[in-house]
């Protein structure tokens, strides 16, 4: 059929058509929350380049954690920004760490919120780099036992996922023996599968304190212009266990999700990183363009490119909204 017998626009005439035949939802379920958590007390520190974000020190976050709840949002994930930083990243792994403390502390008052944790060592290494330094460059192995042991930490701690951001071969493996061999063969693992080098990820940067100290992370993050190598590091990463494998960042790699969710049968998350929140922000606050629109586009972009879940800065304003427009229909 064609036109004039098939017009298209019959069933964009109305609201409700539109809503009865749209293909992609959104639902917060589908969001997790990034939230950064600092070593001290009494801390809230705005992020200039995250508007809305804050470093939080555990006791408040802990009482800013109503807000998320009340949102609907039911799962955040933790980045920890510690006072002491050093060659391997030691305080990654401390039972004292601040992911640990905060991780305790939310599950304390909230048991029933989903804590995901990233684990990575570039916050916690005075080079900030994701693994440790061996003749200038980072070393693989060696980082192994170190993510594997902060993970164990973490669940140790009471998160109910980890998060390996680090991209080092072999570190889902490595991470799946630690925590089964410490009894924590239920804990889940979402890697961060096909994590590219990616100038996307500057706000991030100064909110958790890990620009490297030299160099860059190209010898260990994907080059941007490779997306078949995201296909070979999913697949690996299957192999060593992964639970849900991630690509990040999202907007840039939509065909990245769209190739993974079609290629395996595994639930996909994408990361709407911190530079892709930073932009719409910034040309919102300009009036350049309208921010919620905008936030809802993205969205459900990446949700209709193939992705399960949404880790995202725009999760609390998003349910929110979708609460006032669910909201509406039913007045
Ligand atoms: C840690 C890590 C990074 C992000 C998540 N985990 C930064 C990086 O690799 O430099 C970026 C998230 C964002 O930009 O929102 N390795």
């Amino acid at each position: 059929m064609r036109f004039p017998e098939y017009r298209p626009r019959r069933l964009r005439k109305s609201e409700a058509f539109r809503r009865m035949v749209r293909e992609t939802s959104l639902d917060v379920s589908d969001f997790i929350l990034p939230l950064f958590v600092i070593e001290g007390k009494g801390i809230k520190v705005p992020l200039a380049s995250l508007p809305g974000h804050f470093q939080y020190s555990p006791e408040i976050l802990a009482q800013e954690i109503g807000q998320v709840i009340d949102s609907g949002v039911s799962a955040v994930i933790l980045f920890g920004v510690p006072s002491k930083k050093d060659a391997i990243g030691s305080q990654a792994f401390s039972n004292d760490g601040v992911t640990q403390q905060a991780i305790k502390r939310l599950k304390d008052i909230c048991p029933a919120l989903t804590i995901v944790t990233d684990v990575c060592l570039c916050e916690y290494t005075d080079h900030g780099h994701c693994g440790v330094i061996s003749d200038e460059t980072v070393d693989n192995d060696p980082t192994l036992d170190i993510l594997a042991k902060v993970s164990v930490s973490h669940a140790r701690a009471g998160a109910d996922m980890v998060a390996p951001s680090d991209m080092m071969d072999g570190r889902v493996g490595a991470i799946r023996e630690a925590l089964d061999e410490s009894g924590y063969e239920s804990v889940p693992i979402m890697s961060y599968s096909a994590k590219y080098c990616s100038a996307f990820y500057g706000p991030f940067r100064d909110a958790a304190q890990s620009t490297p100290q030299f160099g860059d992370r190209k010898s260990y993050q994907m080059d941007p212009a490779n997306g078949d190598e995201a296909l070979r590091e999913v697949e690996l990463d299957i192999d060593e266990g992964a639970d849900i494998v991630m690509v990040k960042p999202a907007l840039s790699y939509l065909d990245i999700i769209w190739r993974v969710k079609s290629s395996f049968n595994r639930p996909v998350a994408a990361y709407n990183v911190s530079g892709e929140y930073a932009m719409v922000k910034a040309a919102s606050q300009n009036g350049w363009i309208d921010g919620e629109r905008c936030m809802f586009e993205v969205l459900t972009s990446i949700k209709r490119a193939g992705a399960d879940i949404i880790i995202t800065y725009h999760a609390l304003e998003a349910a929110k909204a979708l609460r006032e427009i669910e909201g509406q229909r039913l007045t």
